[in-house]
Order: C-alpha cells, then structure tokens, then sequence
C-alpha cells in the first residue's frame, strides 16, 4: 500500500465502464475528447485543483491501451508534484470500481473524493468547494445544480380505448426541492469504507439500482451535504454530450465560458 502523510486527500476517478451509450466501441475513458482521450483531461483537472495527495484510476480488466495511457498521465502528474498514482481493474458495475480503488488507497488518506472519468471537465472551483466543506466537518459532500426540467415520476399504463401500453404520471415533485448531482463526491474515507461494507449486503436489484456513491452514505443514516455544480461537470453519457464537451473545450464558445 501507497505510503501518503497523515491526513491527506485522494482522488478516485473510475473509468472502468465500457461506454455502452456512447457507442464507440471502446471504453469511455479512451474516447477522444478534443484530441486527448477523456481520461487525460479528467486527471488533468484534478492535478490542477491541487487537492490529490494520491490519485487511483479503475480501468477496465486487460485494457493495455488504457494502461499506456494512465503510465504516461501517471509521468505527467509526477513532474506536477502528485507522486502517487494508482491504477486497479475496475468491477462489473460502479460500486465494485470505486471498491477496487478504496483498497489501494495509503494509510494517510482521510479524507476521498470520487469522481467519473465521464465528467472529464469538472473545474478547480468544484473541487474547491468539496473539499472546503470536507474540512468544515461533512463527512459526504455532493456537488449538484438546481434542476431546470419539472421532472414527474410514473408508473406503467396503458391508453384508455386501445390498450396500448404506454406510462402515466404518477406525481410531480417539487422542483426548488431536486437537485441534479454530479461528481466529484467527497467523503470521509471511513464514512465511505462502512457505506461500500453495507453495499455488500444489498440483493443484486438494490444494488442496481445505486447510481452513485452519496446513495450508500445515505442508507447507512449518514448526512451528505450539498454544494454548487457546475454546468462544466456535464456527464459524458450520448454523443450529443460529447458535441457540447468538445464545444466547451475548443470552440467558439470558449472564451465567454467563464464560470467555476
Ligand atoms: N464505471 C466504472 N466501472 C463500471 C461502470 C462504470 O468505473 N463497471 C465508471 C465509468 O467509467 C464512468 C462512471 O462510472 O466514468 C459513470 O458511468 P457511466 O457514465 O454509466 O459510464 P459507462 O458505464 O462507461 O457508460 P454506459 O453506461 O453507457 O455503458
Ligand atoms: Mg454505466
């Protein structure tokens, strides 16, 4: 295990998902974003937030290109003064990723954030203010913005003469009350380790349905608290995401994106 001082933060970024819904044919992390793959520029972000005493990338299993890959970043975040890098195979699903990350972390590390190689823009000002509120005392910290769709929630239905199977409203919650949640998520590392022991007592359909780390933390009765997102942070999920994440980054919009 990684030698790191005493009270240090880490950083996990997974990457270890096969990019279904993007549908390149390869791992997200691999794709090109601009002309870097998207792992590049998360890890990039993250040694410029100047936050990581230790960063641990999940890849997936026997990926030689991905490993090329973390080897040269792992050089560059070196020169950059972040001497601890870390890759570990990811699992089958999110929650395994961040698992496989978690046991490799140095015994000095306090305090963690995971983050999704899939938001490969977040800016320094979200892991800022993560981090701030992780030294004021939250032991879970989520990043998120206020929702700007009325998002209503449904149940199966079908059309009233034909039958057709279709989904009905079944509720509109409050929107000033939903919030859309992004990462980097900062945890207390021990908070963070009971939350990942209890995901191993869920039934495989539970578990499923755990979208983030911030769920787990919850369930075990745990406050996790909120701070600003950013519109930077998009989640990569379908190629129009990745249209708007190369516009961000090199277009012509560049220069009037001046938010943290
Ligand atoms: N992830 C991971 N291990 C998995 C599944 C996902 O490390 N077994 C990571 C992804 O690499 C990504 C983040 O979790 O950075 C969020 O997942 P998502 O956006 O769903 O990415 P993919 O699972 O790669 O995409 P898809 O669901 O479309 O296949
Ligand atoms: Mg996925």
């Amino acid at each position: 295990m990684t030698e790191v001082a005493e009270g240090q933060c880490a950083v996990v970024i997974v990457a270890a998902g096969s990019g279904q819904r993007l549908g390149h044919g390869v791992p997200k992390a691999r794709v090109p974003l601009g002309d870097e793959p998207m792992l590049a520029h998360a890890v990039r972000g993250v040694v410029k937030a100047g936050i990581a005493a230790q960063i641990c990338i999940a890849i997936p299993a026997g990926d030689a290109e991905l490993e090329r890959i973390c080897a040269r970043l792992a050089a560059e975040s070196a020169s950059a003064g972040v001497l601890n890098f870390s890759v570990v195979e990811g699992g089958a699903d999110r929650s395994a990723s961040v698992r496989a990350a978690l046991e490799v972390l140095g015994h000095g590390i306090t305090t963690v954030l995971i983050h999704d190689a899939a938001r490969p823009l977040a800016p320094a000002g979200v892991f800022d203010r993560v981090t701030a509120a992780l030294r004021d005392g939250a032991k879970a910290v989520i990043p998120a913005l206020a929702v700007v769709d009325t998002i209503k929630t449904v149940v199966p239905a079908s059309l009233p003469s034909t039958g057709a199977g279709v989904e009905k409203v079944s509720g509109t919650p409050a929107r000033n009350q939903l919030r859309a949640v992004q990462t980097p998520q900062g945890f207390d590392v021990a908070t963070l380790r009971r939350a990942h022991e209890y995901a191993l007592t869920l039934d495989d359909a539970t578990a499923a349905a755990i979208t983030d780390d911030a769920m787990l933390v919850e369930a075990i009765g745990e406050d996790v608290y909120v701070v600003q997102g950013s519109t930077h942070s998009l989640k990569i999920t379908s190629p129009t995401d990745l249209l708007l994440a190369e516009a961000m980054l090199q277009g012509p919009l560049r220069p009037r994106w001046v938010e943290g």
